[in-house]
């Protein structure tokens, strides 16, 4: 049953994907109803946060529950909305056999709260099945509710020798095709993107997302300035005032002057490089002072979380 229970839920992760950087402060949620070994309905949250993924499921059917069970990847919400009913009301109702959540929502308004309901209506709970990986997948939200500010990626396009630009300035392009397609799926799975006043003013970004099909989804343009903000830009003037983004992931593109605020204020939690194979010698360097003193208090901050090529570029995750 367990090794059943992983293979759903794993998939309920990645039907909860679908909603990442689109469901405003709420969790991306994903959710799959199954009755004898078939599913019969999925969900995940929608496009501003409703309607979550357990209610978007049980729609699709009628009639009791019986014999199904609800693979969901948070800890159902416990409390009413003027925008919806509690989920664990729905589901209460609708009296599936058994309920399997993965993480724990420590919404004060949901946590533990959730899942008794289901225990008191004498629905069947496990819980705890896939967590880690839950917490991965809406580290966006977590990132929320421990810090109270999205979670924030900070990309980067570098030569083998860590540079990001020429001595002038130029750098498009650094990388190849598929490591910039790459990089504008980052965009797509994003709330909002920042770069500094520095490279609005060299490269004049559009931060769109150019991929046929998701377009659509091109996040709010941030632009960290102390200076005046253009029309249709969010400006901050500091790293600190991220809390006040939209979204629960931040996507920072740089240049080096931006990315070194965000790492001195400690507010990278991610960091996604793109490393082509050529050389620039004497260009501008991929970050400016991080603040740091001692050569010692630079090591263990990061590790690799995924690597891969991307044609003859390579990609590098790092996560704190
Ligand atoms: N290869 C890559 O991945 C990549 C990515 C992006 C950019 N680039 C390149 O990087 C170069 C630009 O980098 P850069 O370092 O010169 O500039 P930058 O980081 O883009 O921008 C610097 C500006 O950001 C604002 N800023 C920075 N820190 C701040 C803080 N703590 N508080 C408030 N505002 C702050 C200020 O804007 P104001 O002056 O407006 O006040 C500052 O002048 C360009 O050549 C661009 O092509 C490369």
């Amino acid at each position: 049953m367990m090794h059943r229970d992983r293979d759903v839920m794993a998939a309920a992760l990645f039907l909860g994907e679908r909603g990442r950087g689109r469901t405003g402060a709420n969790p991306h949620v994903g959710c799959i109803i199954t009755r004898r070994g078939h599913v019969i309905a999925r969900g995940w949250t929608q496009p501003g946060g409703r309607p979550h993924a357990e209610a978007q499921a049980l729609a699709q059917l009628s009639g009791s529950l019986e014999g199904a069970t609800v693979f969901v990847t948070l800890e159902p919400c416990a409390h009413d909305s003027p925008r919806g009913p509690a989920c664990a009301d729905l589901l209460a109702d609708a009296r599936p056999d058994r309920v399997v959540i993965a993480a724990h929502d420590a919404d004060p308004r949901t946590e533990g709260k959730g899942i008794a309901r289901l225990h008191d209506s004498g629905i069947m709970v496990t819980h705890g099945v896939m967590a880690a990986e839950a917490h991965r997948s809406m580290a966006g939200f977590f990132t929320r509710q421990q810090h109270g500010r999205p979670h924030v990626t900070l990309k980067l396009a570098t030569s083998l020798d860590g540079r990001i630009a020429m001595a002038d300035g130029a750098s498009r392009w650094i990388t190849g095709d598929r490591a910039r397609a790459h990089g504008h799926s980052l965009r797509a799975r994003s709330d909002a993107i920042l770069v500094g006043g520095g490279t609005f003013r060299a490269d004049a970004p559009r931060l769109d997302v150019r991929i046929a099909g998701l377009a659509d989804r091109a996040p709010q343009r941030v632009l960290l300035t102390r200076g005046d903000v253009p029309a249709g830009w969010t400006g901050i003037d500091a790293p600190e005032n991220i809390a006040d983004l939209p979204g629960n992931y931040l996507l920072v593109e740089g240049g080096a002057e931006t990315a070194a605020a965000f790492l001195r204020a400690d507010l990278v939690d991610r960091l996604i490089l793109y490393r082509a194979p050529i050389l620039i010698g004497d260009g501008r360097a991929a970050l400016g002072d991080i603040g740091l003193d001692r050569l010692a208090d630079a090591h263990d901050r990061w590790h690799l979380a995924d690597t891969r090529m991307l044609g003859s570029d390579r990609l590098e995750v790092y996560e704190r």
